[in-house]
């Protein structure tokens, strides 16, 4: 069988280089269609897709990711969770819209906003575009929200810069299958500590080698440089959430 989707996946990469070539209308259309045929939880369609045009916003999320290359991106996406437009609906038709304020109904709408933005980056590639998702918005949730002008039950969730690539970036190495597919319960293998030495040599070799910004790291400091991060960043997340009309408790 034929098959030219496997191979894309398989070559995935982000891409955080871009020509300065816009994308054109059919292509954002295009794109938009795509996440929109993403499956959706319950039928709900619960998140949406705000495209950044403005320059001046563009930069000010650039400010907050610290990722000003999103400003050459030939369009930028910024996905929401959204509970908004389907309580609109159920205000019309008389029914209590509660239940939307719900944990269940936030997750549904992460779980559709991250399936649908994947559908972009996959179509994007399609297309010979390149992306990265960006959950750095989350840097400064509050200000975002404030930008975008969000109304409540709606929560900015990832951005994603797409456009044409100007660098190909090698491909990273992934963990091995027996570290992350497990057969009815969750078992990690024996050799554990054998398998984890291997990917850290594979991945270390790949830092060392790639062609931009080489350093020394394997995945074991990635993971513990990460959570020695400032616990203080991204700590109102709960907060902002809660401001928006979700009930995470
Ligand atoms: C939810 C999510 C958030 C991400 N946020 C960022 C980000 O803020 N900045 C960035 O440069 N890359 C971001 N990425 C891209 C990851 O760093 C990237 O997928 C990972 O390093 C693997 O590299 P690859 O996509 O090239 O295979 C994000 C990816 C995901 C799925």
């Amino acid at each position: 069988m034929d098959n030219s989707i496997l191979p894309q996946l398989f070559n995935h990469r982000s891409i955080r280089q871009f020509t300065t070539e816009p994308l054109t209308a059919d292509e954002v259309t295009t794109l938009v269609k795509a996440a929109q045929h993403a499956p959706t939880s319950t039928f709900s369609q619960q998140y949406s897709l705000l495209s950044i045009t403005d320059p001046t916003l563009k930069h000010a999320i650039g400010d907050i990711t610290g990722h000003h290359w999103l400003e050459s991106a030939g369009h930028y996406f910024i996905v929401i969770a959204d509970q908004y437009r389907n309580r609109q609906l159920a205000q019309q038709a008389g029914v209590d819209p509660a239940i939307l304020h719900s944990t269940d109904k936030f997750l549904a709408s992460v779980f559709d906003a991250a399936i649908a933005t994947e559908n972009i980056v996959i179509a994007g590639e399609s297309m010979g575009l390149g992306s990265t998702i960006m959950g750095s918005i989350l840097n400064d949730a509050g200000r975002l929200i404030e930008l975008l002008h969000l109304p409540e039950l709606t929560f900015p969730l990832l951005g994603i810069a797409i456009g044409h690539p100007e660098h190909t970036p090698d491909l990273k190495p992934r963990l091995p299958e027996p570290l992350v597919h497990f057969t009815n319960q969750y078992q990690l293998p024996e050799n554990f500590d054998n398998q984890l030495i291997d990917y850290d040599a594979q991945l270390a070799a790949y830092y060392q080698n790639r062609d931009s910004h080489r350093r020394t790291e394997t995945f074991s400091h990635h993971i513990t440089a990460e959570l020695s991060r400032d616990p203080k960043v991204r700590a109102e997340l709960a907060t902002l959430i809660g401001q928006q009309g979700f009930k995470l408790a």
